[in-house]
């Protein structure tokens, strides 16, 4: 028996996609206001995150369900250790640290894994076709705001097994639809899905404070700026006089 698992993940996630594209983080990074260190704190929670959800995808390569989702080419933990040695230098993984809320995901993809494997479906759809359908726009954003240079920094958008983003998508809702479970089984992954977009949603809040007062700081030294350049100018305008 199989259910239309994929369907049932795009209509029962469509409020928490919302949601998590209104966050102020997100809708900021939309804008163009992208600030490098939260960027490079958010490059980090996703290493943790991905090398968590890799790792057990690799022990559950047995699993009757899980197994029909191991997609090798998906992985992101070697383009997300590229862009760390961008962001952090040489000595990155003495640099790095995880955040609360990327420690409390990374947990809970651990206990889904050991305790109800299936339920890793839900974190791989939330993040890799997520990552498959707005990454080309989120990397020309990030490239454009941070000034990156020319494929440094971004290593995360690229999916360099993957020639035809579309075509994959469409395989990967093909193979979820084609899952045998019962219905109980796919309201359960779309629950931990709704979970899933709650987590990201929590790593962008965190670093709304960073970014909050990047832009407070950058404002800041842009009014200071223009007043000491105001009284220059007055001082200026009453020397010559
Ligand atoms: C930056 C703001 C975002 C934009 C502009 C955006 C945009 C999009 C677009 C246009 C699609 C549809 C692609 C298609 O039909 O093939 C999509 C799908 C998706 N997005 Fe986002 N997204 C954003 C944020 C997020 C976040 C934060 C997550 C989760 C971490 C996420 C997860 C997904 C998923 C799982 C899908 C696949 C839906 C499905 O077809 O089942 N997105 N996104």
């Amino acid at each position: 028996m199989s259910v239309n698992l994929a369907t049932m993940l795009r209509e029962g996630t469509k409020k928490s996609h919302s949601m998590a594209e209104n966050v102020g983080f997100v809708k900021c990074f939309l804008k163009g206001v992208v600030e490098k260190e939260s960027y490079r704190k958010l490059v980090t929670n996703l290493y943790y995150v991905y090398s968590a959800m890799e790792e057990e995808m690799e022990k559950q390569r047995q699993h009757p369900l899980v197994s029909k989702m191991y997609f090798p080419e998906l992985n992101r933990k070697p383009s997300l250790e590229q862009d760390l040695f961008y962001y952090y230098g040489p000595n990155w993984r003495e640099e790095i640290s995880i955040s609360p809320a990327g420690k409390a995901y990374v947990e809970r993809i651990r206990e889904v894994s050991n305790n109800r494997p299936e339920l890793l479906i839900s974190h791989l759809y939330t993040r890799y076709l997520g990552d498959l359908s707005g990454g080309q726009i989120l990397k020309k954003i990030a490239k454009t705001a941070m000034k990156l240079e020319e494929g440094q920094g971004t290593s995360f958008y690229e999916f360099e097994a993957i020639a035809d983003e579309k075509a994959f998508k469409n395989k990967y809702r093909e193979t979820l639809d084609t899952l045998p479970i019962d219905e109980a089984t796919a309201q359960d992954i779309v629950d931990e899905a709704n979970a899933a977009f709650g987590m990201n949603m929590k790593l962008f809040n965190e670093l709304e404070g960073n970014l909050v007062k990047a832009i407070g700081t950058m404002l800041f030294n842009t009014l200071t700026r223009r007043r000491s350049r105001g009284n220059t100018d007055t001082e200026l305008a009453a020397a010559e006089n």
